[in-house]
């Protein structure tokens, strides 16, 4: 049993020669942590910029966690972009596929804790691809893996390093988050399969539509295929629908704009016991601005 408590408050009082110190200490019994899908350009931070602040408020969220990788219109990472984001109220920044398109990322992601990049990338890539972060006096890791189907990058098998990282992580916290950046379905699918006992949440990311497969396994994960994107709702994958049939249709290179119009806001709001890690209620957060 994981002994870990939150001191609410402290008050010393000093009255002639008595000292009177009156220590409330609540055990908590609950932890929620908001985790957004991919953010894509500007529209999708201005969302969260928008909407983050209220809803930390209002379902008292004790930490955020998003994907980041498309924050610098739409593909890639920018330092200043990366702090907007920080200073909205997102704790943590996960990422993927997409994270060397902005080279700025190189100046900052072996420094900054708050950013991770896919675990399972060749060693030697710069930066960190697990981190332990702390809310009140408790302890969660965010792991993030990139998946191998469909998804044209050189790494290693993200479920040999999943296990390795989950065990490290198991060491130090039972409040563990998986960031599974991937393509396939039955990728993400076997992933939350084989760490349903192990883990909080496998939570998908990258194809930035919101699946409705949410689930928590009776052993201890909530999992979900993928959940979705903060981003222009009418569009493809965030970016302008007439460009990407341009560049479907034609092949001819297009210019990556990003579509206008009404945003969705989308991402996952998982409850769970911070003493074994389980998952307790998971649901799905869907907004339109
Ligand atoms: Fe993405
Ligand atoms: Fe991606």
């Amino acid at each position: 049993m994981y002994k870990q408590c939150r001191i609410n408050n402290a008050v010393l009082e000093v009255t002639g020669y008595l000292i009177h110190l009156q220590i409330t200490v609540k055990l908590v019994d609950h932890l929620k942590i908001l985790f957004l899908g991919d953010i894509v350009g500007r529209p999708g931070r201005k969302a969260v910029q928008k909407l983050l602040p209220g809803m930390k408020e209002e379902q008292k969220i004790d930490m955020v966690i998003a994907n980041g990788e498309n924050i610098a219109g739409g593909f890639g990472i920018t330092p200043p972009l990366m702090y907007e984001l920080f200073n909205a109220g997102i704790d943590v920044l996960t990422s993927g596929n997409h994270i060397w398109n902005k080279k700025e990322i190189f100046q900052v992601i072996s420094a900054e804790e708050r950013l991770i990049r896919p675990a399972n990338f060749p060693s030697g890539i710069p930066g960190r691809g697990m981190g332990i972060y702390k809310t009140g006096n408790i302890q969660v890791a965010v792991i993030n893996l990139l998946g191998r189907v469909f998804v044209p990058l050189p790494c290693d098998c993200p479920f040999t390093v999943a296990l390795r990282e989950v065990e490290n992580a198991l060491k130090i916290t039972p409040n563990i988050i998986v960031d599974f950046h991937a393509e396939a379905t039955s990728e993400k699918l076997a992933m939350g399969w084989l760490l349903k006992d192990k883990v909080s949440a496998v939570i998908g990311t990258h194809t930035h539509v919101q699946t409705a497969d949410e689930r928590i396994y009776p052993q201890k994960a909530a999992y979900i295929t993928d959940a979705g994107m903060v981003g222009p709702y009418y569009s493809v994958l965030g970016l302008d629908p007439e460009k990407a049939l341009q560049k479907l249709i034609y092949g001819l290179p297009a210019s990556p704009d990003l579509a206008p119009g009404k945003v969705i806001f989308n991402g996952v709001l998982l409850k769970l016991d911070p003493y074994s890690g389980k998952a307790l209620e998971f649901s799905r957060v869907s907004h339109f601005i």
